[in-house]
C-alpha cells in the first residue's frame, strides 16, 4: 500500500523551516493588498477612528501622503472613502456628482503624487452623501429606488472617473448599474477605467465601523436587507457575478471576506474573472481586539486571515491592515 503509513509520513515535508518553504502552496506579497483609507476635511488633519484602532481619517494633503507610502510599501492600489460633512449631505446625496468634492480632490492629488506609480480605487454608492446613510435615492415609501439609483450612480461614477480614478467599484447593489456604468465609461472614453463590482454584497453586522469612519452610522434608520444580500445565499452570489461579468465588470468582489470565503471559493471555480475580497471594517476590529485582549498575535493573526483569502481564491484583498501586512511581508 503505497499511500499509508509508514512510507507516508506527512509530518517529513513539514520537519524543518527550508522544507516547509519548499512545500508552501500559496505566497502573498504586498502586490495582492489594496488599501482602504478614509478622507476628511481640512489640512494637516489626522483623525483617529475610535472603532477601527490604528486607522484614521486623513485630510487630502495626508491622503497623497498615505498614497507616497503604499507605493513605497508595494502595495498597488488605494481605495477611497469620504467623510462627507454634514452641511454636505442631503436626501439626494447630490455632493457625489460635485467635481470638487472630497473624493475627487483626493483623487487628484494622489495622481499628482504618484501618477501610474498607483491604482485609484473608488466606491460608487451614495451613502457617504446622503443625510439618510442609504446607498441610493428613497421613494415616498423609503424604498431605495433601483433605477432612479443607477443613474444618479452613473454621474457619481463619471465624476470620479474625470478626476482620475483607475477603477470604479459599485458597492450599492443596485440591479443593472455596471452595465450603465460601463456603457457610460464608453461613451466618455475613458476605455481602460476598470470597473470591480462588488457583486456578492451581504447585508453584514461587520460593517459598523465602517459607518463610523465614512460619519453614516449615525443617519442610517433601518438596514440594506433590500438590496444587499442575505447571508444565507450562496447560489445567489453566483448568480450577482455571472451577471455583472456580463455587464462589464473586470474583476468582481466578494464582502465581507472572512465569513464568506465559501463563496470566493465558488466563484473561483465557476468564473474566468480576477476575484477579491473585501476583510471589512469589523473584522479588522476583532483581530485589533484579540490581539489587545491578549488573545493572538497580532502579526500573525493578519498574516494568517490574509493567506486564507488567498487560499481560497483571491486575486487580492481589501484590509485595512494592508500596510502593517506589507511592512512584515517585506521583513
Ligand atoms: C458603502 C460601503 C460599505 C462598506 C464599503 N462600502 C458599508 C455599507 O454597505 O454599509 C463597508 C466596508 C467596511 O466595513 O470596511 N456602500
Amino acid at each position: 500500500m503505497n499511500g499509508s503509513y509508514p512510507n507516508t509520513r506527512l509530518r517529513r515535508t513539514r520537519a524543518t523551516g527550508w522544507s516547509r518553504a519548499l512545500h508552501r502552496e500559496t505566497l502573498i506579497t504586498p502586490a495582492d493588498l489594496i488599501w482602504p483609507l478614509f478622507v476628511t476635511e481640512g489640512d494637516g488633519v489626522e483623525q483617529p477612528v475610535a472603532s477601527l484602532p490604528g486607522v484614521s481619517r486623513w485630510s487630502v494633503d495626508g491622503i497623497a501622503a498615505r498614497a507616497k507610502e503604499a507605493v513605497a510599501l508595494g502595495i498597488p492600489v488605494v481605495a477611497l472613502f469620504p467623510n462627507t460633512q454634514a452641511e454636505r449631505r442631503s436626501d439626494d446625496g447630490a455632493e457625489a456628482h460635485n467635481p470638487d468634492n472630497l473624493m475627487c480632490r483626493a483623487i487628484r492629488a494622489i495622481k499628482d503624487a504618484c501618477g501610474d506609480d498607483l491604482g485609484v480605487l473608488t466606491d460608487v454608492a451614495l451613502d457617504p452623501y446622503t443625510s439618510h446613510g442609504q446607498d441610493g435615492l428613497l421613494d415616498d415609501k423609503g424604498y431605495v429606488a433601483n433605477d432612479a439609483t443607477v443613474s444618479a450612480l452613473v454621474d457619481q461614477a463619471i465624476n470620479q472617473a474625470e478626476a482620475g480614478a483607475d477603477i470604479i467599484a459599485p458597492s450599492d447593489m443596485m440591479d443593472g448599474r455596471i452595465h450603465a456604468i460601463r456603457m457610460a465609461l464608453e461613451m466618455g472614453e475613458h476605455h481602460n477605467v476598470q470597473i470591480m463590482s462588488y457583486a456578492a454584497k451581504y447585508a453584514s453586522a461587520f460593517y459598523g465601523p465602517f459607518r463610523d469612519a465614512v460619519g453614516s452610522g449615525g443617519l442610517l434608520k433601518g438596514d440594506k436587507k433590500t438590496y444587499q444580500m442575505d447571508p444565507a445565499n450562496t447560489q445567489e452570489a453566483l448568480r450577482e457575478v455571472e451577471l455583472d461579468i456580463a455587464e462589464g465588470a473586470d474583476s468582481v468582489m466578494v464582502k465581507p471576506g472572512l465569513a464568506y470565503l465559501d463563496i470566493v471559493r465558488r466563484v473561483h471555480d465557476n468564473f474566468d474573472v480576477p476575484v477579491f475580497a473585501y476583510q471589512v471594517s469589523g473584522e479588522y476590529a476583532m483581530i485589533e481586539a484579540a490581539a489587545a485582549a491578549g488573545a493572538g498575535d497580532r502579526d500573525a493573526l493578519v498574516l494568517e486571515t490574509l493567506m486564507a483569502f488567498k487560499r481560497a481564491g483571491c486575486s487580492g484583498v481589501l484590509t485595512y491592515h494592508a500596510p502593517r501586512a506589507a511592512r512584515l511581508l517585506n521583513g
